[in-house]
């Protein structure tokens, strides 16, 4: 393993996360206002091909995951030809390429997605009633999403093999009932639904009254499932796993709010702007557009920009939170959690 890619803490970061899209075709109220988030000019957003050339950088470097996230990765019209390119990293070391993503237009792309090598999903769903849906994401689109889950699981029956999970925001008042019948689909499916607390970023009017705390997710589910019970998650997860003796699904709860996993960390992040972020809640960032494309005809980075980038990682402990809490910090470091990326 490149020491480049191994911080202070000795936490090595073989998990890569590229936003490929600030876009989005939902408005999920804990996510976006209505109008949507700024956009940054075309011109200042990655290509398609430097995405490619970071990757294959990285992978040489030691990055085993890659995961696509947006906004919404699958507005992003090129997405299928970018997945087949990083694809062929496979060969170079590049071990899961997953997908973080609501499910709109899924199910049409994701025959090809599979072809070119996507080995994981994780979906973000927050309800099973349409009309919920609707409340959640201010948008319709509850039936495509279905397609899409029903076409994944479809897919894994003739071997596909697809990890899926789901990632649920509960917001107190919204959809602390829909937990219950999420459990209830791993009773016959292969699902991981994923419970997440709910987490203050830029104008999302967070409030600690609307979030529900992982402790309490656990006694509503307990209190139906009383026998659900921890068990080993895989290494560097962001969420704790559980069971319902006889399910085959999985339940998770990401607890970023109250409990937080920093000393297990292993992400790097590039943002759709090309910026290089180590961690969440730091705000250290160095541009690896702008080293892609310094005025030397688009020559591969050079030794001066892995020093840079190694000492960005070096940085990291800068977010390093120790045995800190979320809800311990400040305003300041709260609004820091706004660059989360999709
Ligand atoms: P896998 O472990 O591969 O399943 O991915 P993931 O859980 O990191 O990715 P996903 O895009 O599904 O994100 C799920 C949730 O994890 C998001 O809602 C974030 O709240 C949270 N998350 C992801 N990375 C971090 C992180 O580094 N710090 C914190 N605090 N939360 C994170
Ligand atoms: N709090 C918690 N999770 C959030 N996500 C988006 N916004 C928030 C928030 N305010 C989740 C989405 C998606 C994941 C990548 O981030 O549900 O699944
Ligand atoms: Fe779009 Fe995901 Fe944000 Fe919802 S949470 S608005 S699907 S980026």
């Amino acid at each position: 393993f490149s020491d480049f890619l191994t911080d202070t803490f000795n936490r090595q970061h073989d998990y890569l996360r590229i936003s490929i899209t600030e876009r989005c075709n939902l408005r999920c109220l804990y996510c976006m206002p209505e109008e949507g988030v700024p956009l940054s000019p075309p011109a200042h957003l990655l290509t398609t091909p430097e995405i490619f050339y970071l990757s294959s950088l990285f992978v040489s470097q030691g990055v085993t995951k890659i995961r696509l996230t947006g906004g919404e990765p699958t507005v992003r019209r090129d997405i299928v030809p970018l997945m087949q390119s990083i694809g062929t990293l496979r060969s170079k070391g590049l071990r899961e390429l997953a997908l973080t993503t609501n499910g709109i237009s899924l199910h049409r792309k994701l025959d090809s997605m599979v072809e070119a090598g996507l080995t994981g999903i994780n979906l973000s769903l927050d309800t099973l009633d349409p009309f919920q849906f609707q409340i959640m994401t201010r948008r319709n689109g509850f039936d495509a999403v279905m397609k899409s889950i029903d076409r994944i699981l479809e897919m894994n029956k003739v071997g596909a093999n697809l990890r899926l999970k789901i990632n649920c925001v509960v917001m107190r008042g919204l959809n602390e009932r829909d937990m219950i019948p999420f459990v209830e689909l791993g009773r016959e499916q292969d699902i991981e639904v994923r419970f997440i607390e709910y987490m203050p970023f830029d104008g999302n009017k967070w409030s600690q009254g609307k979030m529900i705390s992982f402790q309490e997710m656990l006694d509503i589910i307990k209190a139906k499932y009383p026998a659900l019970r921890r068990v080993a998650g895989h290494k560097n997860d962001t969420s704790k796993t559980y069971e319902v003796p006889g399910f085959v699904g999985k339940v998770g709860f990401i607890s970023s709010m109250t409990n937080d996993f920093c000393g297990t960390c292993n992400r790097l992040r590039i943002t759709s702007d090309g910026n290089l972020k180590v961690c969440l809640h730091g705000n250290a960032e160095v541009s690896l557009r702008d080293l892609l494309r310094k005025d030397n005809g688009g020559e591969p980075i050079d030794q001066e920009a892995f020093e840079r980038i190694k000492q960005i990682e070096m940085d990291r402990r800068d977010g390093f939170l120790g045995n800190e809490t979320v809800l311990g910090w400040g305003e300041r470091e709260r609004e820091l959690l706004e660059v989360i990326g999709g």
